[in-house]
């Protein structure tokens, strides 16, 4: 009784956490702390927390990643948009399958350093026309959550503004039955970061 009463008080916190944060970015109050974040790292911790997760609903997860620059981020914000993603990945897989969480650096457009983040399972995919609509707010797909699948409809829209915060994009992509891969990518260096080197001076 205790394990399942501290289970859904864990459960209820995150669900206030979420629409919190929903409305701190709703209302334009939510601000990033950027410091320096290891995204490989981000990815093994958040990995390591759904660990226990991932082996009860018998599936396999694994992190694929080089060597990567730290990149300017906020960690929390980061970390959060990581567990979203790899809860997504375990909640609509069914047993057997597995999630692979890559990270690979790339050049932007523009030349600029940016490392692309997926999160890829071999779950129950999504159809094309409910791909668009799912990450906003409270967009679920109908008639898909079976009992033990519970869900507000936030995660996604919370990981999109968060990701488009720091200057990256979400994209998704999916094959029903097959599976479905959610992809973001992240600037190494924040836009505005040439004020950086202007602060230090002076601190030193
Ligand atoms: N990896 C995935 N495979 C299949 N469907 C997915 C996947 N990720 C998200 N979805 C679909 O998109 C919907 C919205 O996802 P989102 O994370 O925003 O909400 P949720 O997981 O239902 O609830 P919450 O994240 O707030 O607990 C899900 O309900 C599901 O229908
Ligand atoms: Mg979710």
């Amino acid at each position: 009784y205790a394990a399942d009463i501290l289970k859904s008080g864990q459960h209820l916190l995150s669900l206030i956490n979420d629409i919190l944060d929903m409305a701190k970015i709703e209302a334009g109050k939510m601000t990033l702390h950027c410091e320096p974040v290891s995204l490989r790292e981000v990815c093994e911790d958040a990995v390591r927390l759904m660990r226990g997760k991932v082996q009860e609903a018998g599936l396999k997860i694994a992190v694929e990643a080089g060597d990567l620059p730290d990149i300017q981020a906020d960690h929390r914000g980061v970390k959060q948009v990581m567990l979203n993603l790899i809860s997504n990945a375990v909640k609509f897989t069914p047993e057997g399958g597995s999630i692979v969480v890559s990270l690979k650096p790339f050049v932007g457009p523009a030349g600029e350093d940016r490392i692309r983040v997926s999160c890829a399972d071999t779950g129950i995919g999504i159809a094309p026309q409910d791909l668009e609509r799912l990450a906003r707010p409270f967009e679920q797909v109908e008639g898909q959550h079976s009992k033990t699948t519970q869900g507000t409809g936030l995660g996604l829209a919370l990981t999109k503004s968060l990701i488009e915060m720091h200057g990256g994009q979400l994209s998704m992509e999916s094959q029903p039955g097959v599976g479905t891969v959610v992809s973001f990518d992240l600037p190494v260096k924040r836009p505005d970061q040439t004020v950086q080197p202007i602060r230090a001076a002076f601190a030193a």
